[in-house]
C-alpha cells in the first residue's frame, strides 16, 4: 500500500474508531475460529451500514459469509427497521462460527444462513425476490452469478460486491484467476444495460449497483 492511501486509511479509521458499532478486531478477536477467509475492512462495514440506513431494504442477501462478521455489521442496521438477511456459505466450520458469532451479537433472529455452494443456491432463488444483494465469496464465482443476481433483485434494489479494485492492487501472484475474474465482472456490471452503478475506492473496492 503506497504511503498516502495507508495516511488515509488511518485518518478515516481514527475518524470512527469510538463510534463504529462494531469493530472488525473486536470481533475477530472474539471469534474462536482463526482460519477463517478474510473478512471486509472497517470502512466497507460502514458503508454497507449507511446504504441500509438510506434505503432500508428488507430482504437483504449476502453471498459469502465466513464468521459473520458482515452479516453481522449489516443485521445490527437492518434490525433497527425490521430487516432479514439471507446468507449463504458452503464452508461448514466458517457457518457454524458464524452461527456463534450471530448468538453472541443478539442478531441470530434475523440471519438465516444457506449452507451450500452458491453457484447451485442463487440460480434456484425466485425471481425480484432481495431488495438489497452483497457479494462477497470466490472472486472466480462473481462472473457466472451475475445475471442471477440481477434476476433476484427487485427493480430498484442495490447489488454491492466487494473487492472491486483487486485488478490494480499488489497481490500475490497465486490470486491471478481471482483478480482476472473480478475484472471481467467489473465489465460486466459496468457495461450493463440492466445496472447504474459505479466503482468506490472503499476497502478493497466496492461497485455499487442500482438495477434499474
Ligand atoms: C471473503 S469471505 C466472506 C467474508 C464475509 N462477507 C465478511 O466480510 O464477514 C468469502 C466466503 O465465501 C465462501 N464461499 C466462497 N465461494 C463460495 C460458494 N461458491 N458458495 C458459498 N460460499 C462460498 C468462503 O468459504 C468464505 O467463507
Amino acid at each position: 500500500m503506497g504511503k498516502e492511501l495507508e495516511l488515509e486509511k488511518t485518518y478515516i479509521e481514527d475518524l470512527y474508531r469510538v463510534t463504529t458499532s462494531l469493530q472488525k478486531k473486536d470481533f475477530v478477536n472474539k471469534t474462536e475460529w482463526k482460519d477463517f477467509v478474510p473478512v471486509i475492512e472497517d470502512d466497507t462495514a460502514r458503508f454497507l451500514q449507511l446504504i441500509l440506513q438510506m434505503k432500508k431494504p428488507v430482504n437483504i442477501l449476502e453471498i459469502g459469509t465466513s464468521i459473520g462478521f458482515s452479516a453481522t455489521s449489516m443485521a445490527l442496521t437492518a434490525r433497527e427497521y425490521g430487516g432479514t438477511i439471507t446468507t449463504i456459505e458452503f464452508d461448514p466450520t466458517a457457518a457454524a462460527q458464524a452461527k456463534i458469532n450471530f448468538i453472541r451479537s443478539e442478531v441470530d433472529s434475523i440471519i438465516q444462513i444457506l449452507e451450500g455452494d452458491a453457484c447451485q443456491i442463487v440460480p434456484e432463488l425466485p425471481d425480484a425476490s432481495f431488495d438489497f444483494i452483497f457479494q462477497d465469496a470466490d472472486k472466480r464465482i462473481y462472473p457466472r452469478l451475475l445475471k442471477d443476481c440481477i434476476r433476484i433483485l427487485r427493480p430498484g434494489g442495490i447489488l454491492a460486491v466487494d473487492d472491486a479494485l483487486f485488478p490494480v492492487m499488489d497481490l500475490d501472484p497465486k490470486w491471478s484467476e481471482q483478480v482476472e475474474a473480478v475484472h471481467i465482472f467489473n465489465r460486466l456490471v459496468a457495461d450493463s444495460s440492466k445496472l447504474n452503478s459505479t466503482l468506490l475506492p472503499i476497502g478493497d473496492g466496492i461497485i455499487a449497483a442500482v438495477k434499474k
